[in-house]
Protein backbone atom coordinates (compact mmCIF):
# COMPACT_ATOMS: atom_id res chain seq x y z
CA UNK A 1 0.00 0.00 0.00
CA UNK A 2 1.01 3.57 -0.78
CA UNK A 3 2.68 5.02 2.63
CA UNK A 4 1.08 8.04 1.87
CA UNK A 5 -2.24 6.52 2.64
CA UNK A 6 -1.63 5.18 6.01
CA UNK A 7 -0.07 7.97 7.90
CA UNK A 8 -2.12 9.06 10.72
CA UNK A 9 -2.22 12.11 13.28
CA UNK A 10 -0.54 9.87 15.65
CA UNK A 11 2.39 10.15 13.41
CA UNK A 12 2.66 13.73 14.12
CA UNK A 13 4.81 14.47 17.20
CA UNK A 14 5.38 17.47 19.22
CA UNK A 15 8.96 17.89 19.44
CA UNK A 16 11.03 19.39 22.48
CA UNK A 17 13.78 21.72 20.83
CA UNK A 18 17.03 21.87 22.47
CA UNK A 19 17.43 24.80 24.55
CA UNK A 20 20.36 26.82 25.91
CA UNK A 21 19.32 28.92 28.45
CA UNK A 22 21.11 32.29 29.48
CA UNK A 23 20.35 35.10 31.64
CA UNK A 24 20.80 37.60 28.51
CA UNK A 25 18.42 35.18 26.50
CA UNK A 26 17.64 32.15 24.88
CA UNK A 27 18.98 29.85 22.02
CA UNK A 28 17.23 27.24 20.20
CA UNK A 29 19.96 25.26 17.19
CA UNK A 30 18.66 22.42 14.88
CA UNK A 31 21.44 20.42 12.47
CA UNK A 32 20.67 17.91 10.67
CA UNK A 33 20.86 14.69 11.91
CA UNK A 34 20.32 15.23 15.84
CA UNK A 35 17.42 17.39 16.25
CA UNK A 36 15.37 17.26 13.12
CA UNK A 37 14.32 13.70 11.73
CA UNK A 38 14.94 13.92 8.39
CA UNK A 39 17.62 16.72 6.13
CA UNK A 40 16.67 20.25 5.60
CA UNK A 41 16.08 21.38 2.42
CA UNK A 42 14.01 24.26 2.51
CA UNK A 43 13.12 26.59 5.66
CA UNK A 44 10.67 29.56 5.11
CA UNK A 45 8.67 31.54 7.43
CA UNK A 46 5.23 33.49 7.81
CA UNK A 47 4.82 36.77 9.53
CA UNK A 48 2.83 39.81 9.27
CA UNK A 49 -0.26 37.82 9.49
CA UNK A 50 -3.65 40.12 9.73
CA UNK A 51 -5.51 38.89 12.44
CA UNK A 52 -8.16 36.30 11.67
CA UNK A 53 -6.70 35.15 8.85
CA UNK A 54 -6.11 31.26 8.21
CA UNK A 55 -3.05 29.46 6.31
CA UNK A 56 -2.58 26.22 5.05
CA UNK A 57 -5.54 24.29 4.00
CA UNK A 58 -3.85 21.83 1.92
CA UNK A 59 -1.62 18.31 2.41
CA UNK A 60 1.36 17.04 1.26
CA UNK A 61 2.41 14.09 -1.10
CA UNK A 62 6.10 13.64 0.06
CA UNK A 63 7.03 16.91 2.31
CA UNK A 64 7.75 16.26 5.92
CA UNK A 65 7.91 19.85 7.61
CA UNK A 66 8.45 20.83 11.31
CA UNK A 67 6.16 24.00 12.49
CA UNK A 68 7.78 26.24 15.22
CA UNK A 69 5.81 29.30 16.66
CA UNK A 70 9.27 31.37 16.44
CA UNK A 71 7.07 34.28 17.71
CA UNK A 72 3.53 34.24 19.42
CA UNK A 73 1.50 31.47 18.85
CA UNK A 74 -1.14 29.82 16.87
CA UNK A 75 -3.30 26.62 16.34
CA UNK A 76 -2.79 23.83 13.86
CA UNK A 77 -5.77 21.96 12.71
CA UNK A 78 -4.05 18.31 11.75
CA UNK A 79 -6.62 15.68 9.60
CA UNK A 80 -5.89 12.38 8.86
CA UNK A 81 -9.47 12.25 6.88
CA UNK A 82 -10.25 9.88 10.03
CA UNK A 83 -9.35 12.64 12.77
CA UNK A 84 -8.91 15.84 13.31
CA UNK A 85 -6.78 17.28 16.43
CA UNK A 86 -5.99 20.90 17.39
CA UNK A 87 -2.00 21.60 18.15
CA UNK A 88 -1.73 25.15 20.11
CA UNK A 89 1.81 26.04 19.24
CA UNK A 90 3.17 28.89 22.01
CA UNK A 91 6.94 28.12 22.56
CA UNK A 92 9.89 28.99 20.39
CA UNK A 93 11.98 25.74 21.51
CA UNK A 94 8.81 23.37 20.71
CA UNK A 95 8.24 22.15 17.02
CA UNK A 96 5.00 19.75 15.70
CA UNK A 97 6.49 17.41 12.78
CA UNK A 98 3.88 16.50 10.51
CA UNK A 99 4.42 13.88 8.10
CA UNK A 100 3.22 13.51 4.24
CA UNK A 101 -0.44 13.00 3.83
CA UNK A 102 -1.82 15.12 6.71
CA UNK A 103 -4.10 18.19 5.61
CA UNK A 104 -3.46 20.84 7.72
CA UNK A 105 -4.40 24.61 8.81
CA UNK A 106 -2.98 27.08 10.57
CA UNK A 107 -5.27 29.40 12.45
CA UNK A 108 -5.67 31.74 15.22
CA UNK A 109 -2.49 33.78 15.19
CA UNK A 110 -1.48 36.07 17.61
CA UNK A 111 -0.30 39.76 17.05
CA UNK A 112 3.29 39.34 15.71
CA UNK A 113 3.34 35.49 15.43
CA UNK A 114 6.12 33.74 13.12
CA UNK A 115 5.55 30.77 12.31
CA UNK A 116 8.86 29.08 11.12
CA UNK A 117 9.26 25.65 8.90
CA UNK A 118 11.80 23.37 8.24
CA UNK A 119 10.72 21.79 5.03
CA UNK A 120 12.33 18.04 3.51
CA UNK A 121 12.10 19.13 0.05
CA UNK A 122 12.56 22.16 -1.74
CA UNK A 123 9.15 23.88 -2.96
CA UNK A 124 7.06 22.09 -5.85
CA UNK A 125 3.52 22.88 -6.40
CA UNK A 126 2.38 19.27 -7.98
CA UNK A 127 3.56 17.77 -3.82
CA UNK A 128 0.35 19.44 -2.81
CA UNK A 129 -3.13 18.92 -2.58
CA UNK A 130 -5.05 21.48 -2.49
CA UNK A 131 -8.62 20.20 -2.71
CA UNK A 132 -9.87 18.51 0.51
CA UNK A 133 -12.33 16.25 -1.43
CA UNK A 134 -9.36 15.07 -3.64
CA UNK A 135 -7.20 14.71 0.10
CA UNK A 136 -9.65 12.47 1.23
CA UNK A 137 -10.73 10.16 -1.51
CA UNK A 138 -6.75 9.35 -1.85
CA UNK A 139 -6.75 8.89 1.88
P1 LIG B 1 1.39 28.07 0.51
O1 LIG B 1 2.26 26.89 0.76
O2 LIG B 1 0.04 27.82 -0.09
O3 LIG B 1 1.22 28.92 1.85
P2 LIG B 1 0.33 28.67 3.17
O4 LIG B 1 0.15 27.21 3.34
O5 LIG B 1 1.13 29.29 4.25
O6 LIG B 1 -0.96 29.38 3.04
O7 LIG B 1 2.19 29.10 -0.41
C1 LIG B 1 1.71 30.39 -0.70
C2 LIG B 1 2.41 30.89 -1.95
O8 LIG B 1 3.82 31.02 -1.74
C3 LIG B 1 2.22 29.96 -3.15
O9 LIG B 1 1.97 30.77 -4.28
C4 LIG B 1 3.56 29.29 -3.32
C5 LIG B 1 4.55 30.25 -2.69
N1 LIG B 1 5.64 29.53 -2.01
C6 LIG B 1 6.88 29.47 -2.62
O10 LIG B 1 7.11 30.00 -3.73
N2 LIG B 1 7.90 28.81 -1.98
C7 LIG B 1 7.70 28.20 -0.78
O11 LIG B 1 8.66 27.60 -0.22
C8 LIG B 1 6.40 28.26 -0.17
C9 LIG B 1 6.13 27.61 1.15
C10 LIG B 1 5.41 28.94 -0.83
Amino acid sequence: MDKRLETRIKDCEVLQLPKIHNRAGNITALENEHSIPFPIKRVYYLYDIPGGEERGGHAHKNLEQIIIAASGAFDVLLDDGNQRKIVHLDRPYVGLHIVPGIWRELLNFSSGAVCLVLASLKYDEADYWRDYNSFLKFK
